[in-house]
């Protein structure tokens, strides 16, 4: 483990080697291909937020082939093929728990190809139980397909972030406080010529989002997949990386009104997928251009879930 802090302390020892002098992180965790199937566990729970869902076992998972590892992929969709009956369950879906817990340091998702499609509302995020205690940290969100990807904190109470920051995302909301704005968050919306979520990133071959966790800030990073620009640590998941050279981060989540340490312990990823709900049944009716009632959708349309499905090269935990 080597926090910035522990790296800057050290280096006032080895003032003459400056290459040590960073915030360098070594890799803890890998997952490539069959790792999903073994450090994550399918969490067949009822959706918190109320989605047309019916999150699978690992049994089912395994029979309708939900899940699907080889070499150097892992894959997780929902059903395409069956017509839900519209007072039965939900669509099958999954919801991966990463088993250990990871705090400060790095994670780096390089992802091939998100769900897409109306009604989607897929998610990469961290939390741990009891919610919201141990904070909340969304790296990956958004529903029906609209662009671009939100960044998010979720706290309990006495948690804000300033308007201004050194990012360059846009702040859409300020108050991490679960129990204000109905639960919105701190949110940060991606530049929006990124290729960040839905259609746009699976047209792009995906790309690599990457968070730094510390006592003092939390930030989140993006590359496109197309982008020449990608640090080379990142590209390659290196076995240690240097963060010192990802340059200014799509969102910063500083310490300024927010206990960082307080407000976030150790998470979880989860990797899930959810229909409708709480947020893409709200927004459905509105500008999301997408046909009938979200839950009708949903029911009736199975081929359109065809394109609903993560496919990651990898995650790579720092400390
Ligand atoms: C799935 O993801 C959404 C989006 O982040 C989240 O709000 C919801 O609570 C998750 N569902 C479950 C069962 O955790
Ligand atoms: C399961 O899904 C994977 C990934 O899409 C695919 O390559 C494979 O052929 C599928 N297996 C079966 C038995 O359908
Ligand atoms: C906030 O973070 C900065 C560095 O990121 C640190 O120097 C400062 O001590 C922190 N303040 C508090 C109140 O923790």
């Amino acid at each position: 483990m080597t926090s910035g802090i522990s790296v800057r302390r050290l280096s006032t020892f080895l003032l003459l080697i400056p290459a040590v002098f960073g915030a360098t992180y070594n890799v803890v965790d890998s997952f490539i291909g069959p790792d999903f199937l073994n450090k994550f566990s399918l969490q067949a729970i009822a959706d918190p937020t109320h989605g047309r869902v019916n999150y699978v076992d690992t049994a089912t998972a395994t029979a309708q082939n939900l899940t699907f590892a080889s070499a150097d992929h892992f894959v997780a969709r929902a059903d395409s093929t069956t017509v839900l009956s519209a007072s039965g369950p939900g669509r099958n879906s999954f919801r991966l728990q990463s088993n250990s817990l990871y705090g400060n340091g790095v994670q780096i998702f390089n992802i091939n190809h998100m769900p897409e499609g109306c009604g989607t509302w897929p998610a990469v995020w961290s939390y741990a139980e009891p919610w919201p205690t141990p904070g909340e940290i969304d790296i990956v969100e958004g529903v029906n397909n609209q662009a671009p990807n939100q960044a998010a904190l979720h706290t309990t109470p006495g948690c804000s972030m300033p308007a201004s920051r050194d990012m360059t995302g846009t702040p859409t909301a300020n108050d991490c406080d679960t129990s204000v704005n109905g639960n919105s968050g701190c949110t940060v919306q991606f530049t929006s010529s990124l290729r960040s979520f839905g259609p746009a990133f699976n047209a792009n071959g995906g790309g690599w989002f990457a968070v730094e966790r510390t006592s003092t800030f939390i930030k989140i990073w993006f590359w496109e997949r197309s982008d020449s620009n990608v640090p080379v640590d990142v590209r390659g998941g290196n076995s240690n990386v240097d963060t010192d050279n990802w340059g200014t981060p799509i969102a910063l989540f500083p310490n300024t009104s927010c206990n960082i340490a307080s407000h976030f312990s150790s998470h979880h990823i989860i990797i899930n997928l959810t229909f409708c709900g709480d947020w893409a049944g709200s927004v459905y009716p509105g500008t999301s251009g997408c046909p009938s009632t979200c839950v009708d959708f949903v029911n009736n349309n199975p081929a359109a879930f065809a394109n609903a499905y993560f496919d990651f090269s990898f995650i790579k935990v720092y400390a």
